[in-house]
């Protein structure tokens, strides 16, 4: 990458990571060539729309769509920088899938020219990274690649991966800290010559299998905190005790921070993730193999309770609150709340609205339960029975006038000021007088 001239950017995967940091290069002044095996993506990026709900996303794309900075197309067109932000799901037995990476490579591998700069951007399972150089090299005999060749390298081969929050993407992929891991020394300082083009975070350099390794730690912390918040949960609704009292409460200590229970943990990063390590250490990792199976059978949990509460209320017409996987976004993979409100929609049908204020239509699963979809405003009107399953704002602002009398499940905490009586019947149930 010449220092004088801005590089020439090719994203590979338009989706959630790749669109906003197509746009966010884009916007740093590189003309940046987006591209996705989805037609329809393609089409809708080179309207100047998104098929994708990120906030302020729609402006910045119209904006380096309309001045000519970002092009889509479904074929990968010779560049400086390659940017791989394909999905890595795990199969059905967990373990990582990295064939869109690899076809994503192999795509990448036949325009490669001299000079040019790899860089993988999915959550891989360690080693990926060298999997993808090796696959170049098999493919590209004709260019010296990093760690293969005692001579300076042709092409540099790197991973960073991304650790941004839905709904703060944009803020995000600016301003976090980034751990940039090279093949070899030479590829991280190269990668970072580019990040260094739009983020203000901090930018480390390291290996290509620390830097994989610590986007899979990050995440496994995450889950196996939240698992053990979702265990007090489930323990504290055998004692008959309030979780988030308990919580509060032990949070006073200075060194104590709990984190919150919910109905399980869903997404396609904080539940997938931690497979990647049990997968590639099976025997070294009872600890965050059993989290996963705790946040797993909080779902069960808040199902069977869910079950019982409106089988106990059986006039009672219900509202799930919410389908998506956290609070404030549209994206309902993996979500457990989806996963409970559909559960319940299938069991007791009509009995069953739902609230999701991010969906337009309920998702297919739904189909001929009997189950609709309903606003908040209808659900506190017709509803007597509330199961808060995501912490949406426009749930946690309905005030407690107008939750008053209802008999309310609140897997999130969000109603902290909600009356509770009748805990010795349904224990661990937010019960309205
Ligand atoms: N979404 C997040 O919040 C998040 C956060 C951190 C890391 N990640 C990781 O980033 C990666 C991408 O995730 P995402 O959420 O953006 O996925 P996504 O499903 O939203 O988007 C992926 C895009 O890649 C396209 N694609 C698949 N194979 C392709 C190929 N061979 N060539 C070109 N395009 C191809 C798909 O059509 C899709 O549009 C994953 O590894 C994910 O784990 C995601």
């Amino acid at each position: 990458m010449k220092s004088d001239k801005k590089p020439d950017v090719a994203v590979i995967g338009l989706g959630y990571i790749g669109l906003p940091t197509a746009a966010i290069v884009a916007r740093s002044g590189c003309r940046v060539h987006g591209v996705d095996v989805s037609p329809h993506v393609v089409e809708t990026i080179n309207r100047g729309e998104i098929h994708i709900e990120e906030v302020d996303l729609d402006g910045l794309v119209q904006g380096v769509v309309s001045r000519g900075l970002l092009t889509a197309s479904l074929e990968v067109p010779e560049a400086d920088v390659f940017v791989i932000a394909v999905p890595t799901p795990f199969d059905k037995d967990h373990a990582p899938d990295i064939s869109y990476v690899l076809a994503a490579g192999r795509s990448v591998a036949k325009v490669l020219k001299v000079g040019d700069i790899v860089i993988l951007e999915s959550t891989s399972p360690v080693g990926t990274t060298e999997a993808l150089r090796d696959m170049i090299a098999e493919m590209r005999p004709d260019l010296k690649c990093p760690g293969l060749t005692s001579e300076i390298p042709d092409i540099s081969v790197a991973y960073c991966p991304e650790r941004v929050l839905p709904g703060k993407i944009l803020e995000e992929l600016t301003n976090n800290d980034r751990s940039i891991g090279g093949i070899t020394p030479r590829c991280a300082r190269k990668a970072l010559a580019f990040y260094k083009l739009f983020v203000r975070g901090t930018c480390i350099t390291t290996d290509s299998r620390s830097a994989e390794m610590t986007k899979l730690v990050e995440n496994a912390y995450r889950d196996v905190n939240i698992a053990f918040a979702n265990e007090l949960s489930i323990i504290s609704d055998k004692l008959g005790l309030d979780v988030w009292e308990v919580i509060r409460l032990a949070n006073r200590h200075p060194r104590v921070n709990i984190l919150s229970p919910g109905p399980g943990v869903g997404g396609h990063c904080i539940a997938v993730d931690p497979w990647f390590i049990v997968h590639s250490a099976p025997e070294e990792s009872p600890l965050i193999r059993t989290a996963r199976g705790v946040n797993d059978c909080k779902i069960h949990h808040v199902i069977a309770r869910a079950d019982e509460l409106v089988k106990a209320n059986p006039q009672a017409k219900v509202a799930c609150l919410g389908l998506a996987f956290k609070a404030n976004i549209d994206d309902f993979r993996e979500s457990p709340a989806r996963l409970v409100a559909a559960t319940l929609a299938r069991r007791f049908g009509s009995r069953i609205s739902v609230v999701e204020p991010y969906a337009a239509e309920l998702p297919r699963e739904f189909e001929g339960t009997g189950a609709q979809l309903i606003d908040v405003d209808t659900a506190l009107e017709q509803c007597d029975l509330l199961i808060v399953l995501v912490d949406h704002d426009v749930f946690r602002s309905v005030p407690l006038a107008e939750r008053a009398g209802k008999v309310v499940y609140d897997t999130r905490g969000i109603w902290m000021d909600q009356p509770k009586v009748a805990e010795a019947v349904v224990p661990g149930l937010r019960l309205a007088s």
